[in-house]
């Protein structure tokens, strides 16, 4: 640990933001409506719902529980936070080092689509975006160049194809005349990279928690306007089928034409598919609350905070985000238009964007809510670098400064990797399968193992209800052990089962692959020196976890 004064928030409500902010990012308002719309509507939400009682719910609880108890001993790293409460075993230490190694790796995706985000506002701001049958911009080059022309699903498909390289790797240097030129793309990569480690160099109380108490109520204000307008919207074409209630019923209704309610619920996918999307959306795995949890004064409330972050996330998923999205595709594009273009991407960069046009005040509300999820995602990309940043400040005594250049330079290379080789954005899709996927997984079924069989369940209560302003029931312990983790092993099970065969073919054969994945253990590999590294310094200076918990034992014991 560093000699330096302890960090803490500053005020409650400035930890719920920015716990809250951490939630809400790009998985809410991009992934979570394609996903509903994908599988099934009203029958996906059925499982969602359930994933987040016996997922959301006990295991933010329990980080929280975790991450303060570390904090209150001193540690701010996951690994320092993991050890104490493995019995100061060693062996804690390095697998609480993945839970700073995800959020990193994660970084590193989450802040290229971060700067899609900002460039699409950009391009609204200046009307490029929202120009019905104005050419494309001259930067753009091949088949989306100049002459090619908006206003349809397929012209902004390619516009956003053009626009983030997905055409071809290389897209550093493109244009329509053979000269080479940076893309504007490439400005908002740099910009997001500096602004986020520029947020992070700030510290918890200056960076982290004053942004987040701007951006957070910005983002929902945004979110409001766009929905006043949504709501207000007359039915566009005058056509059955393209209502406001009509698009509602295209997200909510638990039947679908030719598919029963049980039909859906039986297909396993399904629940796949809403367990992912609370993992990543609640930010349960992450590694992010036990470290944001740190930072809580010893005796400050944490089972209010956890549930309010928890709850405010699904406000703006489900509601904000159920609400805004979906429901106008429906109205000005139709169903069919809407159902062909589901992928991960799409609905938010080739379908909205066509709504925009059509909508009153179009470029408006598109910049409005690109600068949303700009914001949304700018408060998630911060949560996932502090873990890092905690663990070399305190593993390795280095001072802020250093500890952000050694970060940068990792963080940098990864997102050059993924803007560098962006063809069909298969190096995204790689980096999201490992570490957003299967990592989170992995992650979040040894920290409640240890949480669980390890530290225990009292124990873990007895966190919770230090300085709580509300109860929270005593089965939660129960419900962890007895019923997230069978659920837990269960999807993960299938989940694997599905996909892990040719994800791992894919890094037998292809040489992208292989590189993305040789970035990754490299990584890797410097989380487990570092650990290494700071268990030696922790034990050179008596604060290792394993001799802070031997002296608690003899306390205890006196
Ligand atoms: N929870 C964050 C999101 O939903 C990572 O984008």
């Amino acid at each position: 640990m560093s000699k330096k004064k302890k960090e803490n928030w500053g005020s409650q409500l400035g930890v719920i933001l920015a716990v809250a902010g951490s939630a809400v990012g790009l998985g809410n308002f991009i992934r979570f409506p394609g996903q509903a719309a994908m599988n099934g509507g009203g029958a996906f939400m059925i499982p969602y719902f359930i994933s987040f009682l016996i997922i959301a719910i006990p295991i933010a609880c329990s980080e929280w529980a975790l991450g303060r108890a570390g904090g209150r001993r001193g540690f701010n790293s996951v690994p320092g936070i993991y050890s104490l409460a493995g019995c100061g075993r060693k062996s804690w230490a390095y697998v609480g080092a993945i839970g700073a190694y995800i959020p990193l790796c994660i970084s590193m995706y989450y802040l290229f689509v971060e700067a899609w985000c900002l460039a699409f506002s950009i391009q609204y701001f200046t009307g490029i975006l929202n120009s019905l049958g104005i050419h494309a911009p001259s930067f753009l080059s091949g088949t989306g160049g100049p002459g090619m022309i908006l206003g349809s699903a397929e012209g902004y498909s390619r516009f956003f194809a053009e626009f983030v390289g997905m055409n071809a790797d290389g897209a550093l240097y493109r244009s329509a005349d053979g000269l080479n030129i940076l893309t504007p793309l490439f400005g908002c990569t740099i910009f997001c990279l500096v602004f986020n480690y520029y947020f992070i160099w700030r510290g918890i109380t200056k960076g982290i928690e004053a942004f987040c108490k701007v951006a957070m109520p910005l983002l929902v204000l945004c979110s409001l306007l766009i929905l006043i307008r949504v709501v207000t919207l007359p039915n566009p074409t005058g056509e059955a089928g393209r209502s406001f209630l009509d698009g509602l019923g295209f997200m909510w209704n638990p039947t679908r034409p030719g598919q029963t309610l049980w039909q859906s619920l039986a297909n396993p996918d399904v629940w796949l598919a809403a367990t992912s999307q609370i993992f990543f959306s609640v930010s349960v795995g992450f590694g992010l609350i036990v470290t944001y949890a740190s930072y809580v004064r010893p005796k400050d409330d944490i089972a209010l905070s956890s549930l309010t972050a928890t709850v405010s996330n699904e406000f703006c998923e489900v509601v904000l985000a159920g609400l805004m999205i979906l429901p106008p595709a429906i109205m000005f594009l139709g169903a069919s238009q809407v159902e062909g273009n589901l992928g991960l991407f799409s609905l938010g960069f080739n379908v909205l964007p066509n709504v925009f046009e059509q909508m009153p005040f179009g470029q408006f509300f598109g910049f409005l809510f690109f600068f949303l999820l700009f914001l949304a995602a700018v408060t998630s990309s911060l949560s996932m670098l502090q873990p890092t940043i905690a663990l070399l400040e305190e593993g390795l005594n280095l001072g802020r400064k250093r500890s952000i250049g050694i970060m940068f330079i990792f963080g940098a290379v990864g997102t050059m990797i993924l803007y560098h080789f962006s063809k069909n954005l298969y190096a995204l899709d790689t980096f999201d399968f490992w570490v957003g996927n299967f990592g989170l997984f992995v992650m979040a079924m040894f920290q409640t193992i240890l949480i669980c069989w390890v530290w225990g369940t009292d124990k873990m209560y007895e966190e919770l209800t230090l300085g709580a302003k509300i109860r929270i029931p005593r089965m939660i312990g129960w419900g962890l052990k007895y019923v997230s983790i069978p659920y837990l092993l269960v999807i993960f099970l299938f989940w694997t089962k599905k996909n892990a065969v040719s994800y791992w073919q894919e890094i037998l054969s292809n040489p992208l692959a292989q590189l993305v994945i040789g970035y990754l253990v490299f990584t890797a590999l410097f989380f487990c020196l570092v650990t290494y590294l700071a268990w030696r310094r922790w034990e050179r200076v008596g604060k290792s976890p394993a001799q802070i918990y031997a002296r608690d034992i003899k306390e205890e014991s006196k």
